[in-house]
């Protein structure tokens, strides 16, 4: 089919397609912006986030209508996939309204409200733990070949849902649980993983018992906590880190990961509870 004739909408395919880390059109509803053909994702969302931001401007609250059009923004920005689609989505609409010149309408300090929703996406304890940054598609290739097919598994620190993607094509039937600090990302992993139970909380503070497998990419500095709470929580289990090892604990394995990033994989000492 040419490009020209291509349909915006795609058919479900059959029979379903591998998990590729992507939302699989089987699995999402026609109305998610993984489904449609690029760039009516950027445009709806400079549309919706212009049309909240003129109601703002009609109830003359301009600074609350700006502010309403960047969280649209942001969130549209975390339904798309790759890096530089969703730049184009989040900036459009503050790009096109400086260039409108709607700037000369607004208070000197306005362009400190895009702090807002940064905040809101990506929590100071979120920076602290680990920067914003996915887990490649086939970072965990290979994984289910060391550990089995535990029944539970939890990623720490699941981001926007690509972990999960990854840990859904190495364990297909498992219970997936997702848990995140940023209350905007959570939100977005739950829009793209409706396979897994996504909840927004605190890794450190969640138990781990009852997860066979805890999956998670946080820094290095983190490594020999989640250690301690692996071995206390979680006897006969596995802790899967991608990129950092724990300091002077020697791996069960390493899997070569994805671009350059290994996956250390540890076995718990003692028997599962
Ligand atoms: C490097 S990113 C990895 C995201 C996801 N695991 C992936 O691989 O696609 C680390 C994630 O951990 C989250 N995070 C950091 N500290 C956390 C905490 N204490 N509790 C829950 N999530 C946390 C961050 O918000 C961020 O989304």
């Amino acid at each position: 089919m040419s490009p020209a004739a291509a349909p915006l909408f795609r058919a479900p395919p059959r029979p379903a397609p591998p998990d590729t880390g992507v939302m699989s059109p089987a699995r999402s509803p026609l109305w998610h912006p993984a489904q449609w053909r690029w760039p009516l994702p950027a445009l709806a969302a400079w549309l919706l986030a212009w049309a909240v931001c003129s109601t703002g401007v009609a109830l003359r609250e301009p600074v609350a209508g700006l502010l309403a059009g960047l969280v649209v923004s942001a969130l549209a920005a975390l339904l798309v996939q790759g890096p530089w689609r969703r730049l184009l989505v989040a900036a459009g609409f503050p790009a096109s309204a400086l260039a409108l010149g709607a700037s000369s309408a607004l208070p000197g300090w306005w362009w400190l409200l895009p702090l807002g929703p940064l905040l809101l996406a990506y929590p100071l304890r979120a920076w602290r733990d680990a920067p914003f940054f996915p887990t490649p598609a086939s970072a965990l290739q290979g994984l289910a070949g060391v550990v089995g097919q535990p029944a539970r598994v939890l990623e720490a620190g699941c981001g926007a849902g690509h972990g999960l993607a990854a840990l859904r094509q190495e364990f297909p039937r498992a219970e997936l649980v997702g848990l995140e600090w940023s209350p905007l990302l959570a939100l977005a992993a739950r829009l793209r993983r409706r396979d897994a139970r996504v909840r927004r909380g605190d890794l450190w503070a969640e138990p781990w018992g009852g997860y066979g497998l805890v999956y998670l990419f946080q820094r290095p500095e983190s490594m020999a906590r989640a250690w301690a709470k692996a071995r206390a929580e979680m006897p006969g289990g596995w802790l899967a880190s991608l990129e950092f090892a724990v300091p002077g604990v020697a791996a069960t394995a390493r899997l070569p990961g994805a671009d350059g990033r290994p996956l250390w994989l540890y076995h718990v000492p003692g028997a599962p509870q």
